[in-house]
């Protein structure tokens, strides 16, 4: 895409700090007037929203793992089209907690869907759209769950339908983002998440200032 600007994505299980580091470096980026344009998946425009409304609902414990791997790729196409893409081409920074790396780890290795369905869902969705950069902060699946689990009781909340998922899924899930960034060391980075954060924070922003 001609003149387009930088896509960074944040992954990472669940309670590993990544929203955090994401904003983070949307205010370091902005301090240096650069414009920034910040998303969630699932999420995203309001109509990913609602999307994310049924797929994160405790209540909704009986979707299916297809049914689960497209509406998470219906959210992702809208936030693509109304969000990433026109920010993108105006050049623009464009940080994303989570994209297409999560489907991969959790339908396509956590569920068993296959990497090649999440890689034909993904041709139909992003228009070609796959993140610069991708910081991957780092945290063992048992602290993954103690954290949210954690979070969860502090602030009673309905989002917590992949909490709710097994030792064993996100094991699995960790073991594929370790697979996808020894595959792919020159975009995705891994960031240690048990430091501190604002070392997390620093080393984050020594791997972006590289890429500016
Ligand atoms: P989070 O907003 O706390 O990161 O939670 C989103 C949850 O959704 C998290 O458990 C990971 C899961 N997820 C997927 O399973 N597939 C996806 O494609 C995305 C974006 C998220």
């Amino acid at each position: 895409m001609a003149n387009r600007g930088l896509f960074i994505t944040f992954e990472g299980m669940d309670g590993s700090g990544k929203t955090t580091q994401m904003h983070r470096l949307a205010a370091r980026l902005r301090g240096l007037g650069r414009t920034v344009l910040e998303t969630v998946e699932p999420g995203g425009p309001p109509v990913a929203m609602q999307i994310r409304r049924i797929l994160l609902d405790s209540a909704n414990q009986d979707l299916s793992p297809t049914t689960e791997v497209l509406l998470y790729f219906a959210s992702r196409a809208q936030n693509v089209d109304q969000w990433i893409a026109p920010a993108l081409a105006r050049g623009e920074i464009v940080l994303s907690d989570r994209f297409t790396d999560s489907s991969l780890v959790y339908q396509g290795c956590g569920r068993g869907l296959g990497e090649e369905s999440v890689a034909a869902l993904e041709r139909i969705a992003c228009r070609g759209i796959r993140p610069d950069l991708t910081l991957l902060v780092d945290i063992d699946p048992e602290s993954s769950l103690g954290r949210a689990r954690a979070r969860n009781l502090a602030q009673p909340h309905d989002e917590t339908r992949m909490d709710d998922q097994s030792l064993d899924f996100h094991r699995k899930v960790y073991e594929a983002y370790h697979a996808l960034a020894a595959r792919e060391p020159e975009r995705v980075k891994i960031v240690d998440g048990r430091a501190d954060i604002d070392g997390i924070e620093r080393e984050i922003w020594d791997i972006v200032g590289r890429r500016l």
